[in-house]
């Protein structure tokens, strides 16, 4: 074997966003050794890019609120294929993870005496989002890199692990290269956190940033772990959608929940024209009523721009299609109109939504306070992930623990706005403290160096393939079929040609070329990142079609509805025997009374 750079931890953490730090800082407090290992620079998480707050019931501003609203919450939004009791942990320790930041130096705003602020939020009942203004995420990771940087953690930036290595099925390491220089590493642990995020790169118009490639899903899905629900993925309803170079990045729900309103080029408020039965009772009947919500009157109820987002992309993509969009094929957000409402408008818009303003203004050219914006659907967040025990987070792979984005099952078939924050923290802490516990009672496993060598000559293959095919043109075609093919709108017949057309992607990948060196080269970073994209675009595909029926994020327009077959189950996807990917629904667990109880009185 080649004689590769080797460290040794007791717990390893693959990815620094929200629940990586989280979960490194939970496993170094109680004294073992970690290694956190990072794709990007430390401090450059895509938890940055996540702006409207973070969901937790501190009842701060509506004191009706309580864990068991976030929970029936949290259940509706998902439509009921939710892991009960991540959606329980999560409802009940959210208010002590964001209190802890708050302990650990995050500067939130505050209401008028002086507690945490919170702000409405699409599906949530009363105001829920604790915020930094529209910087949530950033104030977020800036808390938990100055507590963590303390701790004792080594940091391995700019890293991309290519496999988990095992030993009698369980996880013993992880085998990586640094993109600087493009040298190989091997990392040796007695357990692994896999807190990599999502897989918005699949598409082609995403909010994700260049990390999401899928890597946590692909790597666990490789070391023997399942995924459940992959079919879901959450288009977020408020992307740019012009200028083209900035197509698909985040405008948040904070603006809605501040007052923002959704209207076509006829200046019709079409939110109005659908609203689904299970909402009609918290939807307010006319566009008084729906403001005063948004300033905080408790008699009144939410307006319809606040459904849940699967619901609201639906109705914005009806708008588009049935040719009532704006001129560059999104529809108008408008948060300027409250300046009829408020004196001052602008500096309120300004204070309120300050990366909006600055966001419009640079990029766009869009004064906010002013005109309105346009926006559409953008591909946000996947529900669906890595099979984890609910309370520990430990997948099926003894030893391979998983957080955050991608890990799933708090969400069922749709996340509401900010709960991914609080997912990040409550489940964060929880990998690292299992993963810690794990370690203890266990001890370095063995490496197998043939199997470090195969992978080792696959990630270098592409260099012997220099007239073999640009990595980017296959990326491009992927995100463009995926768009297309098993996007918000789906039907059999164009995902079965999405999952013949992936089989062809599959065999040019394993064809692409690079020239150049191993030295910062992103072609062969891009070359290496295919192979994640492709497993969870089969993973998501072959999911997509298995369900049929729509339900939350999973919209078919040849199964409009929802149907009880499915109402009680998970499709799992995991590696066969012969390296064929495997599909299987898996029913529920039987939620226990008490929280059965908990969802009829929400009612
Ligand atoms: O709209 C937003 O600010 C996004 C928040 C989230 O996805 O949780």
């Amino acid at each position: 074997m080649a004689d590769y750079e080797a460290h040794e931890h007791d717990v390893l953490v693959i990815g620094a966003g929200g629940a990586g730090l989280r979960a490194a800082i939970e496993a170094s407090a109680v004294g073992v050794r970690v290694g956190l290992v990072c794709k990007s620079l430390l401090g450059k998480a895509h938890t940055v890019m996540a702006e409207g707050g973070i969901a937790a019931a501190l009842a701060n501003v509506d004191e009706r609120d309580n864990w068991k609203v976030h929970f029936a919450d949290t259940m509706r939004g998902g439509q009921y294929v939710n892991q009960w009791r991540m959606a329980e942990l999560h409802a009940k320790e959210a208010p002590d993870r964001v209190r802890e930041l708050e302990k650990w130096g995050a500067v939130f705003d505050r209401t008028k005496d002086g507690r945490i602020l919170q702000r409405n939020f699409g599906g949530h009942r009363y105001p829920r989002l604790a915020h930094v203004g529209d910087r949530t995420g950033l104030e977020m990771i800036r808390t938990l890199q100055d507590h963590g940087v303390h701790q004792g953690i080594e940091v391995f930036m700019e890293h991309t692990i290519l496999s988990i290595l095992r030993e009698d099925g369980r996880a013993v390491g992880a085998f990586g290269y640094e993109r600087e220089r493009g040298r190989f590493k091997i990392f040796r642990a007695k357990a692994i956190v896999l807190a990599t995020g999502g897989i918005g790169r699949a598409y082609k118009i995403t909010s994700n940033s260049w990390e999401y490639t899928g890597d946590g899903h692909s790597l666990a899905y490789e070391a023997g772990a399942e995924l459940i629900d992959m079919e879901f993925i959450q288009f977020h309803p408020t992307g740019m959608v012009w200028p083209p170079s900035v197509c698909g990045i985040l405008v948040t729900e904070g603006v809605r929940g501040e007052g923002g309103i959704l209207t076509n080029n006829q200046g019709r408020r079409f939110m109005f024209d659908d609203i689904p039965e299970n909402y009609r009772a918290q939807t307010a009947k006319d566009e008084e009523e729906g403001w005063r919500y948004c300033t905080g009157d408790k008699n009144a109820n939410r307006p319809p721009e606040l459904l849940t987002r699967d619901h609201v992309a639906r109705c914005i993509v009806r708008e588009i299609k049935q040719g009532r969009g704006s001129p560059h094929g999104g529809v108008f957000l408008d948060i300027a109109w409250i300046k009829e409402k408020i004196p001052n408008a602008a500096e309120h818009i300004k204070r309120k939504l300050p990366s909006m303003y600055h966001q419009f203004k640079q990029l766009a050219d869009i004064d906010i306070t002013a005109q309105p914006m346009e926006v559409g659907p953008t591909t946000h967040y996947i529900m669906g992930g890595i099979h984890v025990d609910p309370d520990t987070q430990m997948s099926r792979v003894p030893g391979l623990f998983a957080c955050g984005e991608c890990a799933a099952g708090i969400n069922g078939a749709n996340r509401l706005g900010g709960n991914s924050l609080s997912d990040l923290l409550v489940f964060g802490k929880r990998a690292g403290e299992y993963a810690a516990q794990f370690a203890k009672q266990t001890s370095l496993g063995k490496i197998d160096n043939d199997k470090i060598d195969n992978v080792a000559r696959e990630a270098v293959a592409p260099f012997e393939r220099g007239d073999g095919e640009n990595p980017y043109q296959i990326q491009k075609d992927l995100q463009e079929l995926m768009q297309a093919d098993v996007g918000i709108v789906r039907n059999q017949s164009e995902m079965e040609h999405a999952l013949d057309q992936l089989q062809q992607l599959k065999t040019r990948a394993q064809r692409a070329g690079v020239i150049g060196h191993r030295e910062f080269n992103p072609g062969w970073h891009t070359a290496l990142d295919l192979k994640n994209l492709l497993t969870v675009s089969e993973a998501i595909t072959l999911a997509a079609i298995e369900r049929k029926e729509s339900r939350g994020a999973q919209f078919r327009e040849d199964y409009p509805n929802k149907d009880e077959r499915f109402s009680k189950v998970n499709t799992m996807i995991s590696k066969g025997d012969d390296g064929s990917m495997q599909i299987r629904l898996e029913p529920l667990p039987e939620m226990p009374d008490y929280l059965k109880q908990v969802i009829e009185e929400m009612k």
